[in-house]
């Protein structure tokens, strides 16, 4: 493969076709939904996260969609058009699997928006570049600890496969967007990104602390992984969780063209974290 350098046309087309000829035309009416043991269904009923999952994935998709208009370019245009649809389909996939398993439609939050698309889709970005880790790594766990039967965490497995090219197509375009500015507005825009990261990852260490002091009030807006962890309540020490996830993330990321960058804050945070936390 030919290299490229970030922000060229070359790195343009790449992280926009590796996305699109990515994209599966999956309908989650179509899906085959297993049949479910009365104890499985106890289980899916009880999770107390699917009005939070359901109102993120469906505000994560109105924040791409107002980011389409300000595309100018096609192929950006398109990539960004599909991550909304995807997104769209996450909160449909999950509203329908709550209706196959008589499950009641909890009440949607209506989507909170910014008025700047550009700075909505920078939060939204780097929230999903953090929640997709640790949905990495809690997959293989709660398969592991068998928590749901194993038909039911394979049908949700696109979602998970999804996150990956999200994540991988958001770190691109980060890059690609301030590689394109001129060299005196480029501070500017790490400063934006600095601030949308450390939005969002504070609002993840409050829900964090808030897990552990026991709050049942941890879950806010769009930074509901931890307490869906909190809520799953495996049985694994954090070394564990955090340890599953960066293999799992490497794992996610792995089949993707080489050459694109990919997302590395969160998994540096992670490694510093492992260091921290006690082996057993
Ligand atoms: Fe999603
Ligand atoms: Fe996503």
């Amino acid at each position: 493969m030919t290299k490229f350098t970030i922000g060229s046309e070359e790195h343009k087309k790449a992280f926009c076709r590796s996305f699109i000829d990515t994209h599966d035309a999956w309908e989650p009416q179509s899906l085959p939904w297993p049949d479910l043991k009365q104890d499985a269904l106890a289980r899916l009923r009880a999770m107390p996260f699917w009005d939070e999952a359901i109102s993120t994935e469906a505000e994560v998709a109105h924040k791409v969609a107002a980011l389409v208009p300000l595309q100018r370019d096609p192929i950006l245009r398109e990539a960004v058009e599909l991550q909304g649809l995807e997104e769209a389909r996450h909160s449909e996939l999950l509203k329908t699997m709550l209706e196959r398993y008589d499950i009641p439609q909890p009440p949607i939050r209506p989507p909170k928006l910014h008025s700047d698309p550009d700075w909505g889709f920078l939060r939204m970005g780097y929230g999903e570049c953090f929640d997709s880790f640790f949905a990495f790594g809690l997959f293989p766990l709660a398969r592991q600890a068998r928590l749901f039967p194993l038909p039911l965490l394979e049908l949700l497995e696109p979602i998970v496969d999804e996150e990956a090219r999200h994540i991988l197509f958001f770190a691109n375009w980060v890059a690609y967007c301030r590689a394109r500015m001129p060299w005196y507005q480029r501070p500017l825009h790490r400063a934006r990104c600095a601030a949308a990261m450390a939005i969002q990852v504070g609002g993840r260490a409050r829900t964090a602390i808030d897990a552990a002091r026991g709050s049942s009030n941890h879950s806010s807006d769009d930074d509901f992984m931890i307490g869906v962890q909190d809520a799953l309540d495996l049985d694994f020490t954090p070394r564990e969780v955090v340890e599953t996830c960066l293999i799992e993330n490497d794992s996610r990321l792995r089949s993707y063209d080489g050459r694109l960058l990919r997302p590395t804050f969160v998994p540096t945070l992670a490694r510093i974290l492992r260091q921290a936390l006690p082996r057993k």
